[in-house]
């Protein structure tokens, strides 16, 4: 299809696109008011220019998503900030300068001047920049803000490859920019700077210790937070598959093992399951895990299964983001 096609919507279909002239398809379909899954270092956005609410719009129609559940504001660089946040402490800039661009999230009040439908509603705007190369190149031939959440439909597991991206949402949306798996394969660390003090709402791939080393303060943890926000629902990111926490013990005692997949981390309950059909052996490493976990997710979902048994992880704080994503998908 070519790109006047495709801006006039003709089709009905998703396209992949693909390389610099993809990039370049990407960067008008969104400037024409339109939505576009793009890559970024957590997983797959789909994006659509902030400050069109009217193409806003489309991002919420596509994924079936709720409209007072807020999207995260994807800048271009760090000089944008104040565009959309007002009263912005000092630590939000010792923070973006650390890690932005790359996977951390800051939640900041919001500018009255911002379409509420980007914020849900709330007087509040979560904001970041991101580092997948793709995401900033487009964001810079912009020169603006892109909203996006996560590309997939509502309640799903959000997708790390631009063919898990079609999966959920082809037909749906004009074009997904294929960018290559993503780096870090989990969602942003979200932080909340706007509370008393910072608390992370969303464990991510960055940690609590990293932001604590730039604030020198501590920083509360998800599971001590109460804030609720649409969005930040306890059954999110699950497969349709039924999918349970368990012990190697359990595992290796069930007795449906061929309707079931397995996700195994350690080295006794792979020899164990040896020889069982559908065996999904990750890390032992949280991060690599963490950018293991959605895409075997996805290949298991895809085989009809009964049930997927995940081996239960460590507790220890380094695989937190991993453990919040699991609770949400056995929920
Ligand atoms: O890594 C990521 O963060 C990915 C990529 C695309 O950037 N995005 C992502 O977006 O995960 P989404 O919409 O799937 O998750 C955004 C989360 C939701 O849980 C939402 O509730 C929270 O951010 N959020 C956004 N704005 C907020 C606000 N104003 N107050 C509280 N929570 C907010
Ligand atoms: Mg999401």
């Amino acid at each position: 299809m070519s790109l006047s096609g495709l801006l006039a919507g003709r089709s009905g279909e998703t396209n992949i696109l693909r390389e610099e002239r993809g990039l370049d398809a990407a960067v008008q379909l969104l400037n024409n008011g339109e939505c576009v899954a793009l890559p970024t270092e957590t997983v797959y956005g789909l994006a659509a220019m902030a400050d069109d609410p009217v193409a806003v719009r489309k991002i919420f129609a596509a994924k079936k998503r709720p409209a007072d559940h807020p999207l995260i504001v994807h800048l271009p660089s760090t000089e944008q900030l104040s565009l959309w946040a007002d009263d912005i402490p000092n630590v939000a800039y010792e923070l973006a300068d650390r890690f932005w661009p790359g996977p951390l999230t800051l939640l900041l009040k919001k500018r009255p001047d911002i379409p509420s439908i980007v914020t849900g509603g709330k007087d509040t705007v979560a904001v970041r920049v991101p580092s997948h190369p793709m995401f900033l190149s487009v964001l810079q031939k912009l020169g603006k803000a892109l909203a996006a959440p996560s590309a997939n439909l509502y309640k799903q597991l959000s997708p790390t490859t631009a063919q898990q991206v079609m999966q959920g949402l082809s037909g749906r949306i004009v074009a997904v920019l294929d960018g290559g798996p993503c780096e870090f394969g989990l969602e942003s660390t979200i932080l909340d700077l706007v509370s008393e003090s910072p608390a992370i709402l969303r464990a991510g791939p960055i940690s609590r210790l990293q932001i604590e080393a730039v604030l020198g303060a501590p920083v509360q943890t998800p599971t001590s937070h109460d804030i609720a926000v649409p969005g930040n629902v306890e059954s999110h990111y699950q497969p349709n598959t039924p999918l349970q926490m368990m012990s190697v013990a359990s595992m290796v005692s069930g007795s449906t093992r061929h309707r079931t997949g397995y996700l195994v981390w350690s080295s006794l309950a792979s020899s164990l399951l040896n020889g069982a059909m559908h065996v999904r052996e990750l890390s032992q490493e949280p991060a690599l895990y963490g950018r293991q976990l959605y895409h075997s997710l996805y290949e298991l979902d895809q085989l009809g299964l009964d049930c997927i048994c995940v081996e239960t992880p460590p507790k220890s704080e380094n695989w937190m983001a991993v453990n919040d994503r699991l609770q949400r998908a056995s929920s």
